[in-house]
Order: C-alpha cells, then structure tokens, then sequence
C-alpha cells in the first residue's frame, strides 16, 4: 500500500474551507513583555486553492504558516483545518494529523546530512516502520529535477537541491494540505518553474490544498490568490493576472508602510 498516513480511519464528514483562520492573533513573550506579532488575522482557503503569502520580512509570514499547520499555537483566534479545531485537540491528535494530513517544507530545509537525497525523501516512512514505495518517491523526485541527485549527500548539493529534497519528502506523503516556506527561494527559474509546475499539479488533487509563502511575484502571479501580510495585520488580497500587478501590489503596500 502506498496510501499516505491518515488522521483517523472515521471519513471526514466536516466540509468548509481547507484552512480556516478566524480571529488569529499571536504574541511572543520577550524579556518578560508581550510582543504582538499576528493581529487577528481572519482568512479561508478552500479545498483545490494554491494560495500564496507575501509580505515583507519579519511581517510574520512564517509566524502564520505554523499557526496554520499546528506547529505553533495561537494566542488567541481559531484555526480550522479540513473542519478540525486545532485548539481543541490533544496533543497526540496534533501530532498524528502533523504527520499525516498536513506537510510542512521549512524555510530551512531540515535534511539529514548523512543520508542520500533518496534517504531523506524515505525518512518519513522508515521512522513510521513502513516500507517506502520506492519508484513513487524516485517519480516524485524526478518531477522537481533531481532524478540525476537521488545518491547525493545534502552536503555536496546545491542550495537549490537541497530545497527540492525538501519539497520531495512532503509531497511523497501526498499530504492534504502542503505548506511551503519559501519554496523556491533557493531555484533558478527553470527549477522554479518546475516545482510550481508540481505543487500546481498537487492542489488540482481532490482534496488537496497548497499554501505557500514566497518574495517572487512571478511564483505568486501562478497562484490562485495573493493574500498580502503586513506587520501582522493581513492588509490585502488578489486574484492575481500578471507578475507586474503582484509587483505592485507588494509595493504599494511597502510605501505604505513607509509613509505610515
Ligand atoms: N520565537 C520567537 N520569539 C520572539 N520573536 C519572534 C519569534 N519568532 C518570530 N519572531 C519575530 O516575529 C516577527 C515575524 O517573524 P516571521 O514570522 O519569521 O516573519 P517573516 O517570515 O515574514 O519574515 C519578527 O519580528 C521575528 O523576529
Ligand atoms: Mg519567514
């Protein structure tokens, strides 16, 4: 069987947005003070949605992403996924549906330098004690450019391939709903346009979801919406039609922020 892990084996009965934020603020606590970070943030991204998150740097787009997947907790508001409060659920709930229905490509790409490329895309399974299917996972390999890769060790690959090994390790779980921080930050344009090719491919799925943060309006011009993050608070949003317009778009939000 190559099924990816499930949540639970009861069918979600649940319908609504794939991701549901409602009221999400999060604060960090520096030096004894409260630092607000996220301002009651409000969002929904439906089911066959890919979604991109701009914004500038420290505007908390990474902040939001771990309050989205249940990597971090809010410190007040709602996430939904697929209809799950994730407030409301046990830790073992969190981290079985973590490992299960929902993948998360970190900014940092977390491989193990030890192992082949093909290892680290394994890994989820060999820690699971499943036997991992392996010409689905060299398949998905194949498909963001590292056929040729597959034996490398993280620390002879570039930037770029070590990113896609990343990439590879979730989408091999074809999880629900992929998060992915940045995911072509590291790529040229002919690798970038290959792995948007492929998370494309993912969120036409049924029943999947891809949301993705990125600085790249020509990545964000491929992606259904654009939802525009600044200093916490979600101040804009696009069907985007070109790369020019998300340019823009960023920009104005940028003088904005500089007038203001
Ligand atoms: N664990 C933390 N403790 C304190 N401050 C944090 C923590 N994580 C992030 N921040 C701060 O929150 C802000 C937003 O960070 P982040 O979400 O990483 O922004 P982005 O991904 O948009 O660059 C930054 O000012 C950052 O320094
Ligand atoms: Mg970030």
């Amino acid at each position: 069987m190559t099924h990816a892990p499930q949540l639970n084996s009861t069918p979600r009965t649940a319908t609504g947005p794939a991701i549901e934020a409602q009221s999400l603020s999060k604060s960090f606590t520096v030096d004894g003070r409260d630092l607000p970070i996220l301002h009651e943030i409000s969002l929904q991204i439906d089911s066959n949605e890919l979604v991109a998150i701009m914004g500038p740097s420290g505007s908390g787009k990474s902040t939001l992403m771990y309050c989205l997947a249940g990597l971090d907790h809010p410190s007040s508001g709602q996430v939904r996924l697929n209809g799950m409060d994730l407030g409301t659920q046990s830790r073992t709930a969190l981290a079985k549906m973590r490992r299960g229905n929902v993948g998360f490509v970190f900014q940092s790409y977390n491989l193990i330098p030890t192992l082949t490329a093909y290892e680290n895309v394994a890994l989820p399974y060999l820690l699971e004690g499943r036997k991992p299917p392996r010409e689905q996972l060299l398949t998905v390999m194949d498909e963001v450019g590292l056929g040729h890769r597959v034996d490398a060790q993280p620390p002879s690959m570039s930037g770029g391939e070590q990113q896609r090994t990343a990439l590879a390790r979730v989408l091999a779980l074809a999880p629900e709903i992929v998060f992915a921080d940045e995911p072509t930050g590291a790529l040229d344009s002919r690798s970038g346009e290959l792995v948007l090719t492929k998370l494309n491919e993912v969120a036409r799925k049924p029943g999947r979801t891809v949301l993705i943060v990125t600085h790249d309006p020509a990545v964000a011009a491929r992606c259904d919406r654009v939802m525009f993050l600044g200093d916490g608070h979600l101040v804009d949003e696009i069907r985007p039609n070109t790369a020019a317009q998300v340019a823009d778009t960023l920009a104005q939000l940028t003088s904005k922020r500089r007038e203001g």
